[in-house]
């Protein structure tokens, strides 16, 4: 199967899908109070968080890019990304938001003009009134970051038209703008590391799956910019040389490099010129972070990016109310940041259940809180305390809890959160502090 980031495909089976697709287990049990979405699961996979988890560990500066495609109205599907960088921002993360109206205009038929719109009155300032603080964080435009479009086009060098089908089925009919709107994307997610934007360091990608053929493009593009080739097992590390150039003086750079990062411990090195490696073994099993971060800053002094490998999770969509994937353009069954809320709560009143067929059946053999919109409402947004909404999963599987009871408890919790986040909204003044290049 292929995941396709431009269709509207509401996965099922995510652990089926991360085994498929290679994607490790996303774990926070060495996270410092990680929220619910990452305590509940709903962050499920992860490429790369090793680098992201060293960070905030050592307290190492880290980055965190996403993007938002400026094409319709801000759902609480949509909220789950501001959720998780919240909670990175507090750890002292930089974070940098792309509007990608070049995406939007390249896929989806829409004006520059009318997403910069979008951008602003919908969703940066729900940003800014669900609590994303600008200090530190940049948003800006696909189409006016001159940095980020001479960077996709360094990325486009590493790429070839075969590799573009495979990864997203592109076809004869396929545009050239669609076509290199992946690259524009690498170029955001790598562009923090940029000396201008803060230089070489962990940056980390949190997507819902469907943005996984994009994590997986930009992970090769930034290991074809590298010089060393690495491969880490357990107590044995092999480098390797890419180019032919300089190659002698590389490998004596990474062993000396080596030989200082470990100073006190026990190394066996062994350099293989014709081979263009070296080979490391020590007593005890290896953090390949380690050897990452030596080859990166000799890399610096050569030419060219070492970029170090962009991070990535993964978490589960919203479902939408009837089921499928949560959208703007399926308004009814989607719950908006800016409705009013007694329509919110009218929606979420005729929203999915896993219930029986009737109170009866219901109460002897209990629902299906696993296939249930409005436990998902409870488990991704309403309810802070995870006992709470144990209980509530318990107390469905037994049939002591009851559908119409559950909406209503769901559907007043929805109401009080709309409520104050739209007079949070009603104050957030100018948003111009959180936009680069804010002309008009
Ligand atoms: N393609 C993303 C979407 O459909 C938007 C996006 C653009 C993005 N640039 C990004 C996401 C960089 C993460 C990182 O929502
Ligand atoms: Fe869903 Fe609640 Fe009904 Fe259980 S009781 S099926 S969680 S609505």
């Amino acid at each position: 199967m292929r995941i396709d980031p431009w269709a509207s495909t509401q996965y099922r089976d995510y652990l089926k899908l991360r085994e498929e697709f290679r994607i490790e287990d996303f774990s926070e049990k060495n996270l410092p109070n990680p929220p619910k979405l990452m305590r509940r699961g709903i962050i499920f996979g992860q490429r790369g968080f090793e680098f992201i988890e060293d960070a905030i560990t050592n307290k190492k500066p880290f980055a965190i890019m996403t993007g938002l495609m400026p094409s319709g109205r801000m759902h609480i599907g949509h909220k789950m990304h501001i959720d998780q960088i919240k909670y990175y921002q507090k750890l002292g993360a930089e974070i940098f938001i792309a509007v990608a109206d070049f995406e939007s205009w390249a896929t989806r038929a829409l004006s520059l003009k009318k997403a910069r719109e979008i951008a602003i009155c919908e969703y940066v300032k729900n940003y800014a009134a669900l609590g994303l603080k600008s200090e530190n964080c940049h948003i800006y435009f696909q189409s006016e970051k001159t940095a980020v479009k001479d960077l996709a086009h360094k990325c486009s060098k590493h790429v070839n038209l075969s590799e573009m089908r495979a990864i997203y089925g592109f076809g004869g009919e396929t545009t050239l703008a669609h076509l290199f709107s992946p690259i524009i994307q690498s170029a955001d997610i790598l562009h923090p590391q940029l000396p201008e934007f803060g230089g070489q360091r962990p940056v980390l990608v949190p997507v819902g799956l469907d943005q996984d053929p994009h994590i997986r493009l930009t992970r090769e593009i930034a290991s074809a910019f590298r010089i060393f080739n690495k491969k880490v097992e357990n107590r044995k590390v092999g480098i390797f040389v890419k180019p032919d150039e300089n190659v002698k003086e590389l490998l004596n750079r990474a062993k000396k490099g080596i030989k200082e990062h470990f100073k006190d411990e026990e190394l066996k090195i062994k350099l293989n010129v014709p081979y263009k490696a070296l080979y490391l073994e020590m007593e005890r099993k290896i953090n390949p972070v380690e050897i990452e971060e030596i080859l990166i800053k000799i890399e610096k002094d050569f030419d060219g990016f070492a970029f170090y490998p962009p991070s990535a999770t993964f978490h589960r969509f919203m479902s939408g109310l009837k089921g499928e994937k949560m959208s703007s353009s399926e308004p009814d069954y989607a719950i908006f940041l800016t409705d009013l809320p007694e329509d919110a709560q009218k929606k979420v009143k005729r929203a999915k259940t896993g219930g029986g067929v009737s109170i009866e059946e219901q109460r002897r053999n209990g629902g299906n809180p696993d296939d249930c919109v409005v436990f998902e409402l409870h488990l991704y947004h309403l309810i802070e305390s995870d006992l709470e909404v144990k209980k509530i999963y318990e107390d469905c599987k037994e049939g002591k809890l009851l559908c119409g009871e559950c909406k209503k408890m769901a559907a007043g919790l929805m109401g009080e959160f709309l409520e104050e986040h739209q007079e949070k909204r009603e104050c957030v003044g100018d948003v111009r502090d959180y936009l680069e290049g804010f002309l008009a």
